[in-house]
């Protein structure tokens, strides 16, 4: 998750670019970078680490272009060196990146035997070798980037800033976003609108897939298929950018979709994308050694967990407890010997999770924390953080941060496997290789959204819904029943699929949606059975599943929600989108307060 900020201005523009650069330099801070046109021609100045090293770089050599882009850079390919800082350039097209280019290495092959020669290890040099290859055969700087665009597969933002152009800057989103900011004959684009409220309040939202074409007297935006299209100017004050739901109905909607953007980032912290293997910080204990591991949380935190005890036990074939924090605490359970506690936590303040901190860590135990809150109680007690990193969560429904938290814990659990001599080097690549398509693929989850819309609509009469799923997709079914009854007040109730015919099944008649999480895996033709019960009972079913699973389940009264195939480790995550856009459409159409449902707090610091 790095920062951009491009700026088409009336006089030199460097220092604005620092000062919105500034405004995003959460998103990360490895290095940072600005391409100015000097004389017409591309300059570049770049830096290791943060802002300031660049700014005062600058002051040294200061740039006077009127036209700019810069980045804030969170390592995700290569080491966070200026060698690897953005921008990244050809002879005729300077680029700055946010994301990951999922098929660089094949790009970068092609390009190697075209003979592209290379500066950097990262994937965006690919991008502008790629331009600047279309730009050198003729093309336009526009025919260049919309013939790039679409062989880059991945969840990326860019900004491209063309040698002897002076009045254009071209801005492409594909899984993250990108506002642009229109001033009076100056054309502003961000990461993050927050980085835009110093020079304007009229903001356009590119969506997804657009790409758009900025000169100082506006923006000319095209869409996936290269149609030009008009999106809404929203005037947004200065103040309210700072907490900016962009164009958005709520936070949850705006954290739902932040999703591929916030797991790239989370992914690009503990994944070497270039070595294909996961990097954990220093542990204070050998991984290698750890004999079991204890588990303990709150709510959407604990199903996270409860995920991660599938992976623990399969990568690394180490037995898992898990348990909920509030009984945890006073369970007096009996800690084994060589085992460690993770507790995990958003607010990293939750009064029994932080309890349960005390308690293992009384035992002898090691804690691991996982948290969003590096600041928080819960990560400065605990022996080693690991950190989500999934941005601030202000939807009180927590959507982003569960979705992390599975990032960081399926990450954890590759190491430990890897560490434990369980997984071979191969699995691990394999492993981290499935993992760096989560974004992608959650950017195609998210195109579900107007289906699940239309489903909402029935939903919303029900008084009861049932979730259904076996494997890592039972958690997942608890998560998406907890989901839906937080916002939208309507009954649900998730079960292990297996588990229906001991007792739920007495609570299906056709009054009953039942939501049945089923990806085409080892389990499926089980859950297809499990089906068939509720089936037989009159009750309707949503499937959620992927093309081969809608192929095979047969079952009357069913509706289906397809999802890409995907490797089995992932499936958590994505289809954590569709079940998180059920409760979301279903509450908004109910028209209860989503963002802020009845009863709840953010963060629970009391028993
Ligand atoms: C549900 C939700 C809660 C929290 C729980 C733990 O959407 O947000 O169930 O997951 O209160 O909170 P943290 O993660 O802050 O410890």
């Amino acid at each position: 998750m790095c920062g951009i900020v491009g700026i088409l201005g009336k006089g030199p523009v460097a220092e604005d670019v620092i000062d919105a650069l500034k405004r995003l330099e959460y998103r990360g801070y490895d290095s940072a970078g600005i391409a100015t046109l000097e004389n017409g021609h591309l300059a570049i100045c770049r830096a290791e680490g943060k802002l300031r090293n660049l700014d005062q770089k600058l002051a040294r050599h200061p740039l006077k272009g009127h036209s700019a882009i810069g980045h804030t850079r969170w390592a995700t390919h290569g080491k966070p060196t200026e060698r690897n800082a953005h921008p990244h350039s050809g002879k005729k097209v300077a680029v700055v990146h946010n994301g990951i280019i999922e098929n660089f290495r094949e790009l970068k092959e092609e390009l190697i035997a075209g003979g592209a020669h290379f500066l950097s290890e990262t994937d965006t040099e690919v991008v502008a070798l790629l331009v600047d290859r279309e730009l050198r055969a003729g093309r336009t700087p526009a025919e260049a980037v919309g013939a790039v665009l679409p062989r880059l597969k991945g969840a990326f933002a860019l900004a491209f800033l063309f040698d002897g152009e002076d009045d254009l800057l071209i801005a492409a989103r594909k899984g993250s976003p990108l506002a642009i900011g229109l001033g009076t004959g100056s054309t502003y684009l961000g990461s993050d609108a927050i980085a835009l409220g110093e020079f304007t309040d009229e903001i356009v939202y590119l969506e997804e897939g657009d790409w758009a074409i900025l000169t100082r007297e506006g923006v000319e935006i095209r869409d996936v298929d290269g149609a030009v299209v008009t999106r809404p100017v929203i005037k947004v004050p200065a103040a309210a950018l700072m907490v900016d739901k962009g164009n958005h109905r709520h936070f949850m909607a705006k954290e739902i979709y932040e999703q591929p953007e916030a797991i790239g980032h989370t992914f690009g912290h503990y994944l070497d994308l270039g070595a294909e293997t996961v990097t954990l910080p220093d542990l204070p204990f050998d991984l290698a050694e750890v004999a079991n591991i204890s588990i303990t949380a709150c709510g959407t935190a604990l199903y996270a967990g409860a995920v991660a005890e599938y992976w623990f036990e399969r990568f690394a074939r180490i037995p898992v407890s898990i348990d909920i924090a509030s009984e945890f605490r006073y369970r007096e359970t009996p800690l084994p010997k060589g085992g460690i506690t993770i507790v995990i936590s958003q607010s990293g303040e939750t009064a029994d999770t932080l309890a349960s901190l005390r308690y293992a860590k009384e035992q002898g135990q090691k804690v691991v924390a996982v948290v969003n809150v590096p600041t928080s109680t819960i990560a400065r007690e605990a022996d080693l953080v690991l950190p989500i990193l999934a941005g601030v969560e202000i939807g009180v429904a927590s959507t982003k941060a569960f979705t992390c938290q599975l990032a960081t814990l399926a990450s954890f659990a590759v190491a430990t496997g890897r560490a434990k001599g369980v997984l071979s080097q191969e699995d691990e690549h394999r492993l981290v290789r499935a993992l760096i398509e989560v974004p992608r693929l959650m950017t195609e989850a998210l195109k579900l959204s107007p289906e699940i819309e239309l489903l909402a609509r029935s939903l919303s009469k029900a008084q009861d819904v049932l979730y259904l799923g076996r494997g890592t997709n039972y958690p997942l079914a608890l998560e998406g029943a907890l989901k839906l009854k937080e916002i939208s007040y309507i009954h649900a109730e998730g079960y292990a699929a297996g588990e229906l015919k001991h007792g739920p099944i007495a609570l299906i008649d056709e009054k009953m949606p039942v939501v049945v999480i089923a990806p085409y895996d080892r389990v499926f033709d089980k859950t297809v059975s499990n089906m068939e019960e509720v089936a037989a009972r009159g009750g309707r079913i949503i499937l959620v599943t992927d093309p081969k699973g809608a192929e095979l389940a047969h079952v009357a009264a069913m509706q289906k929600l397809i999802l890409p195939e995907m490797s089995a480790t992932v499936a958590p995550l994505v289809y954590s989108i569709p079940v998180q856009l059920i409760a979301y459409h279903t509450a908004v159409i109910m028209g209860t307060d989503v963002d802020q449902p009845r009863n709840l707090a953010k963060s629970v610091t009391v028993e």
